[in-house]
């Protein structure tokens, strides 16, 4: 069961990171065709479904199957591993909702960011990507 629920979780997490990879993408593209109406509205409805459809369900299944890991070996809970990515997991889940609210205002077609700034935010997950599963996977005892 243990390893079930870790399939499941590694799974979510890579359709999770897809989103995330690909929002900021998305906002580099309208914030350069923010005076081409048909291309920014095209952009604004692939960010709406890409967020919702993929990116919010699988954080939330992401949470959930290592939450139940959680539960299923409470002893994860006193290694410093764990508890570090668990620093992380809050810092991400901070990003996804800071992703959320570019899109709702890329969407009001306030597009307050030029492209050079949606590049530098799109390699946020990266570094979250490579502290969490360098955590998860060497496991430094603290
Ligand atoms: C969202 C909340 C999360 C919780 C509560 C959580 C919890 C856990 C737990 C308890 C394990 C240990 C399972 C085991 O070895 O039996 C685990 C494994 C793992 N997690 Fe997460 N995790 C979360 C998110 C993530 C994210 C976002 C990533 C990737 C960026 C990730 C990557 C991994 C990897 C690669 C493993 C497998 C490590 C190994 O077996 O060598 N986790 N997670």
């Amino acid at each position: 069961m243990h390893l079930w629920l870790k399939a499941l979780h590694l799974i979510a997490m890579v359709a999770w990171f897809a989103a995330l990879f690909y929002m900021f993408r998305l906002f580099v593209y309208h914030a350069e065709n923010r005076d081409d109406p048909r291309t920014a509205e095209t952009l604004k409805l692939m960010a709406e479904k890409l967020y919702r459809i993929i990116g919010t369900p699988a954080m939330v299944a992401t949470w959930v199957f290592g939450l139940a890991m959680l539960v299923s070996v409470p002893a994860f809970l006193s290694a410093p591993w764990l508890q570090a990515k668990l620093v992380l997991l809050v810092g991400l889940t901070g990003y996804h909702g800071y992703v959320g609210r570019v899109k709702a205002r890329f969407a009001a077609d306030d597009v307050y960011l030029d492209s050079r700034q949606c590049r530098i935010r799109n390699e946020i997950p990266t570094l979250f990507l490579i502290g969490i599963v360098l955590l998860a996977v060497l496991r430094p005892a603290g």
